[in-house]
């Protein structure tokens, strides 16, 4: 199947590389790491089996950062559906940034764009989720002093002057090159990536002076900020730094977690009974009979529940290599290891879904909007 990788769509098998060299990004090497370790005293498991493999400017942010001008962040949520663990990825990546760069957070809520985009969301509806997914966000544990969550549509005020700076500089021509729209795309749709570009610069604008801003985003939202890169300098202001994470595959055999095959994603707010399932239905690189599998060994890198562990459940490297090199020997059989994820999946969500909760009574110290 061919791939694509567009904002609204993902599909096909995913060459990374091929993604770096189309969307001209740089891969994260080993230097750039060290480089990173250096301030944060470790690396995230994230970083270090490179499921954020790519980047823009990541080297001028730590000069920056060397020469004592600090960076913030930047990243966010279209909100259409529940939030599934393929969301949390980038945002376990934000969170250990803030905490150890320091960095102040502007996370946007794009429900705009989910009603602009999706034919049967109402504008309430994608409003209302994005203050539920929200509690998805804090849950996380990000520092209210320096986190500020916003819907677009209730901030419109403050983006929407910025906005229009944007577009302004944004031909439909280019738009079109860039995002594939046709004649049919409504113009509401042509206009957003105008919004996605503000929160970019938006605390250079705040602050009355410029400040480095890095992106963190699973690569499939690239064109946006290509589109940001070209126009923000245009403006006064820098151009964004970014790192991208590869997508967390789905639970069903090829594909990513998607939230419009909800088998294929384990939701924040299934219970256990659905996580079990879920799992239990997983598609792994087993195979065919128990024997067979002791006699060949598994595939462990076409297994999806392979993935779960290494994306988000196993965070030490020795245990997951264990995994590995279980399931390539025969010794590990699906059954037990689907039986051992469900497990941590379930642990994982029982607390998510209490801090979640807890969330409501703290949302407002996140909330900005004017
Ligand atoms: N458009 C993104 C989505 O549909 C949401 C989003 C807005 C975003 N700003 C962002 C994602 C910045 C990553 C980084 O999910």
């Amino acid at each position: 199947m061919t791939m694509v990788v567009t904002p609204w769509e993902v599909r096909g098998e995913i060459d990374y590389d091929r993604l770096i060299r189309e969307f001209g990004t740089k891969r994260i090497t080993p230097e750039l790491l060290e480089r990173i370790k250096k301030h944060t005293g470790d690396l995230h498991f994230l970083l270090r089996r490179g499921i954020f493999f790519s980047h823009r400017d990541l080297d001028w942010i730590l000069d920056e950062y060397e020469k004592g001008n600090k960076f913030y962040l930047y990243t966010g949520r279209g909100p259409s559906e529940n939030v599934h663990i393929g969301h949390l990825v980038p945002w376990v990546l934000t969170k250990w940034l803030q905490d150890r760069f320091g960095a102040k957070l502007y996370f946007q809520m794009t429900d705009d764009e989910k009603y602009l985009f999706k034919r049967n969301l109402e504008l309430e509806e994608a409003n209302r989720l994005a203050y539920e997914n929200a509690l998805d966000v804090i849950a996380l544990g990000f520092d209210p002093d320096k986190t500020f969550i916003f819907s677009d549509i209730d901030y419109a005020k403050t983006l929407y002057r910025e906005a229009i700076k944007v577009a302004k500089r944004l031909t439909l021509s280019t738009a079109k090159a860039v995002f594939g729209f046709k004649n049919s795309n409504n113009v509401g749709e042509i206009f957003f990536t105008s919004m996605q570009a503000v929160p970019a610069f938006l605390e250079s604008v705040k602050t009355g002076r410029n400040v480095p801003c890095l992106i963190p985003y699973a690569i499939d939202q690239d064109a946006h900020f290509r589109v940001a890169r070209d126009i923000l300098p245009k403006l006064g202001f820098y151009k964004p730094a970014a790192i991208h994470s590869k997508f967390v595959p789905g639970l069903l055999r090829g594909g990513k977690m998607s939230a419009s095959d909800p088998r294929s994603a384990i939701f924040t707010v299934d219970d256990p009974e659905t996580v079990r399932k879920k799992i239990s239905a997983a598609f792994t690189g087993g195979r065919d009979t128990a024997e067979e599998q002791k006699k060949l060994g598994g595939r462990p890198e076409i297994c999806s529940v392979f993935r779960y562990f290494e994306f988000f459940f196993e965070e030490d490297d020795r245990k997951l290599e264990e995994i590995f090199s279980e399931c390539r020997s025969g010794s590990r059989i699906c059954g037990d290891c689907k039986e051992e994820l469900a497990k941590k999946v379930i642990g994982f969500l029982e607390d998510h879904q209490k801090k979640r909760e807890r969330a409501r009574d703290v949302l407002e110290k996140f909330i900005v909007r004017d």
